[in-house]
């Protein structure tokens, strides 16, 4: 397993952890235990403060801000429903294309490479930071670097996205996936040193982590690249829904460890994208997916961070992905904060959702829309604001320098 000092702390420290932090009985599974009963869980609720011991020591979220740490930064607060005065932000995709620095910084070298190159991926993680001043970093990677990590094929072609080689749809493709063991644990250090080193340059901006859902990274998986309704995916769970089980079971390990390697690295909260689960009823989410997500997510259930559940066109899911285990729910620019809140439980935190059009329209218009988003999302016990989908790479990023500066001016007071 991996020897760097901010490594796996001992099972007798995840045992006291769980039983302080996490407040839903029957959920401390620790990584490689996945829970198939889907409990609402809610956010960690001992005081951030005192430090915790499921974390390392030098884990940012030990200290305050205050003494160089992040345990009580805005952003982390509203993501456990405390309000701040004035609104937190960061932007999906806030890194990458639309940054000049980026484009340079990234020239030779492929994307995915560029992900497990712990100084350059710390380094794109930092300059929207710089930039814009937004308040949280994203962990700069990909939701198809775990399979990477793990041995598969895998590229990004510029302009399309993730494409694998060998598409994995028979039986012959399930058992010939990877045993998820030391060897992947170790594949996983680059990731490792990554975030250690980012959140070194953040000092007191905290750093998100992400990872990709069990359902839309196994769709680039059984699709062998984008697709736009997702059929042959969605045509495995009904006609062999034991496959689909198992691939699905296989995605939550890969991605559920990635989460656990960032967190245990210094970041201080986590965000899983199920970019695509809009394509999927709520029948369909119930019965072959929801399993699965909240099983990706125990990997870090222990810890205490924030944990964000985000989906494109899920309105009609937002109540069963919440119960798969995540303790905010990222709400997208299709639905709006105020109802988005009548289907959850009362004092979720929300994180969103200005569209992303507006960033190509006049500054009236997007401050327009910011302040809406603001007084929808006012009831909310806490809120972060994003967009309600990821930066497009042409985007003006003068526009989101300007847009973060006009949120923080605003008062963020709840309803
Ligand atoms: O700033 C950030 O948000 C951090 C990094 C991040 C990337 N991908 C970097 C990236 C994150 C969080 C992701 C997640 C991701 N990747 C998702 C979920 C979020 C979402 O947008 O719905 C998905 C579906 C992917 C798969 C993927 N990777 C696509 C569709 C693409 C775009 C392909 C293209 O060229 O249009 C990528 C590539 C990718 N991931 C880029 C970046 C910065 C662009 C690569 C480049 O610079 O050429």
């Amino acid at each position: 397993m991996n020897q760097n000092p901010m490594s796996e702390p001992t099972f007798a420290d995840n045992v006291s952890e769980s039983s302080r932090h996490v407040s839903a009985p029957g959920n401390s599974a620790g990584p490689g235990l996945a829970t198939t009963a889907a409990q609402p869980l809610r956010t960690p609720s001992a005081d951030p403060s005192e430090g915790s011991p499921a974390l390392p020591a030098e884990h940012p979220a030990q200290r305050p801000v205050a003494e160089g740490g992040v345990a009580d930064a805005s952003l982390l607060n509203e993501l456990r429903g405390v309000r701040g005065s004035t609104p937190s932000v960061w932007f999906m995709r806030q890194a990458g294309r639309s940054l000049p620095e980026y484009r340079a910084l990234r020239e030779g070298t492929t994307m995915l490479d560029s992900c497990v190159l712990p100084e350059m991926a710390a380094e794109i993680t930092v300059q929207p930071v710089r930039r814009h001043k937004v308040d949280a970093g994203i962990f700069f990677s990909d939701i198809v670097v775990p399979a990477r990590q793990a041995g598969l094929g895998v590229e990004i072609r510029p302009g399309v996205g993730p494409v694998f080689d060998h598409p994995v749809r028979t039986e012959a493709d399930i058992d010939a996936l990877p045993v998820l063991g030391d060897d992947y644990e170790a594949a996983l250090d680059p990731i490792r040193e990554a975030v250690r080193l980012t959140v070194a340059e953040l000092g007191t901006t905290p750093l998100i982590g992400f990872a990709g859902a069990p359902f839309t990274v196994a769709s680039y998986m059984v699709e062998g690249g984008p697709s736009r309704d997702h059929l042959r995916t969605r045509a495995l769970m009904r006609s062999r829904p034991d496959l689909w089980a198992r691939l699905a079971a296989w995605v939550a390990e890969l991605s559920g460890r990635f989460l656990r390697a960032q967190v245990l690295s210094g970041a201080s909260a986590v965000q899983l994208f199920d970019s695509w689960v809009g394509a999927l009823s709520r029948d369909q989410y119930l019965g072959h997916v929801r399993e699965h997500s909240a099983a990706a997510l125990a990997h870090v259930t222990d810890l205490p961070v924030p944990r964000i559940h985000f989906g494109v066109g899920a309105a009609h899911l937002l109540a069963p992905m919440h119960s798969a285990g995540g303790t905010v729910m990222g709400v997208d620019h299709r639905l709006r904060l105020d109802e988005a809140l009548t289907m959850l439980p009362e004092g979720t935190p929300l994180q969103g959702n200005i569209d992303p059009a507006v960033l190509f329209t006049s500054e009236e218009a997007r401050f327009a829309e910011a302040r809406s988003v603001l007084e929808f999302g006012k009831s909310a016990s806490g809120h972060v604001v994003n967009l309600g989908h990821g930066v497009a790479p042409d985007t003006d990023p003068q526009v989101l320098t300007d847009l973060v500066a006009f949120l923080h001016a605003q008062d963020h007071r709840g309803a």
